[in-house]
């Protein structure tokens, strides 16, 4: 695993975009695993305006989103189809037809689960995994006490990650208690992970999952089991780091990261 530290959120998320769009100029038809949530707002603006700006072209990727709440039409404002067409899809040339999520209002939620699990496998898998972490460890919606090999399926929402969702509800009592969610197992068959991590809030919940055991009680640490996994930090985020021999982006020089200044 790779720990790269940037001095602010800003410079992370450049470089996290920055690690994205390299993907998808070297292979254009790349299959994404997308996120969402706060810090990903951060991360979208900027491919949009990589888009914009430098001819990003997205017109022949595809998305596969993480996790969707049960019970939410994609019309929902606070569905994560609703984000994911306004914050990036709409704004890119993206062919919305290659853009992927559970569908949370599926009549059959198993059913559901297998297919997009069948999905992923029909286009030969994910090449790029992004991935956030939640304050109760998660990834994706793999909420404490998720198996390491588990697949896509339904899960009940903790009061940790309820208490840090439901704000963003306009009645937070609205927000659903269950989600489909990417499994670990389907994660870690990503071909590389991509973590984006920003913020005070998030330091002690990072160190355990990047420094930690690994545990089926904080499910991010199930990163460690990857070999190709960059994990892209501010400074506020790393503050509970221990390790040592992390890539800091202000002062070390490596050829292997200053492609992307
Ligand atoms: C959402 C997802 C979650 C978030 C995590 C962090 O699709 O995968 O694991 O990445 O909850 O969310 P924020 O960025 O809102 O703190």
């Amino acid at each position: 695993m790779q720990v790269v530290i940037s001095p602010t959120k800003e410079d992370a998320t450049e470089l996290a975009a920055k690690i994205i769009a390299d993907r998808i100029r070297n292979f254009p038809d790349s299959t994404l695993g997308l996120a969402t949530g706060v810090t990903m707002e951060r991360l979208y603006d900027v491919l949009v305006r990589m888009h914009k700006q430098e001819g990003l072209d997205f017109s022949l990727v595809r998305t596969f989103n993480l996790d969707e709440y049960i019970g939410l039409l994609p019309e929902n404002k606070h569905s994560y189809r609703y984000y994911m067409n306004e914050r990036l899809f709409k704004r890119i040339n993206i062919d919305i037809r290659n853009t992927f999520l559970p569908n949370g209002m599926a009549q059959d939620l198993k059913l559901e689960c297998q297919k997009y699990e069948k999905k992923i496998k029909d286009v030969g898998g994910i090449d790029l995994q992004l991935l956030g972490i939640g304050k109760a460890g998660h990834i994706g919606f793999n909420e404490p006490l998720s198996a390491l090999r588990s697949r896509t399926r339904d899960k009940s929402l903790t009061p940790v990650t309820i208490a840090q969702n439901s704000p963003l509800f306009d009645k937070p009592e609205d927000m659903p208690k269950r989600a489909l969610t990417m499994g670990i197992g389907t994660i870690l068959e990503a071909k590389q992970l991509l973590m984006l991590v920003t913020g005070r809030s998030k330091a002690e919940i990072l160190s355990k999952a990047v420094e930690g055991p690994i545990t089926s009680m904080i499910s991010a640490s199930a990163i460690q089991l990857h070999e190709h996994c960059v994990v892209v930090v501010d400074e506020d985020a790393a503050e509970c780091l221990q390790g040592k021999d992390y890539y800091h982006w202000i002062f070390q020089n490596e050829p292997e990261w200053e492609k992307y200044r």
